[in-house]
């Protein structure tokens, strides 16, 4: 595996595996890495031929209040992970290497980053179309995996590869949960015995949706409701969101139509710490 630190050289690295006719593929991560980015990179391996690995930890999707300093930087054990998963380039740049002194373009969508996640996390968004965006023309891809954990996030990428034009297949991969249901993150090392027990809620609450919606009830706004007071009712648990969104518009959904998917997202507090989760439904 070749650690790479500077974009030019990536750049050059996969305009030459494209010249060779290799099927670049790529995921990229914050680093800190755990099953679920594993299962990223076993995924893009079953079509890609080259996989890149990216471990940038982007400052400008963190908002002022949000843990950008704090955020683990496990680089050592990241390198010997990827290794083990057979990455073949590890492209790990500095800050000011992606953010030069004159840069000031920005890759902004606006609909799908209104709601939910987008509304609590105001620009984290921009950060994030934006460094996928740069990221793409550093490791020019032909596949993309991103989890489905992050699930408007996913949307966004999709809205901003089909709204550019990119020529890039963007592959969602399924949640990987621990054996309590917990969606796997980088930020459950934060949590404690009690609040991670306690956390189980947001998957029971995947559970709840589904039965209310395998008893024909099709009052979306009401499920939610429900859920939202059964989360505030677990011990050390705040809800910050939770609602359902259109699976493939992602626009907010209060009633559903029978046969019609739709994405239940949910969002809250264990402790001090956010947690989030979400399902594809069916209703
Ligand atoms: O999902 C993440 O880890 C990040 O948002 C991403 C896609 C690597 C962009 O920084």
């Amino acid at each position: 595996m070749q650690i790479i630190t500077e974009p030019s050289q990536m750049q050059a690295i996969a305009e030459k595996l494209r010249l060779n006719r290799q099927c670049i593929g790529v995921v990229m991560t914050m680093g800190a890495l755990h099953e679920g980015h594993l299962s990223l990179v076993k995924l893009a391996q079953q079509t890609a031929g080259t996989l890149i690995l990216t471990i940038f930890v982007n400052p400008t999707q963190f908002g002022l209040n949000e843990d950008l300093h704090k955020y683990p930087r496990p680089f050592d054990k990241d390198v010997a992970l990827a290794k083990a998963a057979g990455v073949d380039y590890l492209f790990a740049p500095e800050a000011d290497a992606i953010y030069t002194k004159h840069y000031q373009t920005t890759v902004e969508c606006s609909e799908v980053t209104k709601v939910f996640e987008g509304e609590k996390r105001p620009g984290h968004f921009k950060g994030v179309a934006t460094i996928v965006t740069k990221l793409f023309n550093i490791t020019k891809p032909h596949i993309a995996v991103f989890g489905e954990k992050d699930a408007q996030q996913l949307a966004v990428i999709r809205r901003v590869v089909e709204d550019l034009n990119l020529d890039i297949k963007i592959i969602g991969a399924p949640i990987v949960r621990e054996q309590n249901g917990l969606a796997v993150s980088s930020r459950n090392i934060y949590l404690s015995t009690e609040e991670r027990d306690a956390a189980t809620i947001l998957y029971n609450s995947i559970g709840h949706a589904e039965k209310r919606l395998a008893e024909h009830d099709h009052n979306l706004a009401a499920i939610a409701e429900e859920i939202t007071l059964m989360i505030n009712a677990t011990t050390g648990c705040r809800s910050d969101y939770t609602g359902f969104v259109d699976e493939t518009t992602f626009e907010p959904v209060k009633t559903a139509e029978t046969g019609k998917e739709y994405r239940l997202l949910l969002a809250m507090y264990s402790g001090t710490i956010r947690l989030i989760d979400n399902a594809k439904i069916i209703a």
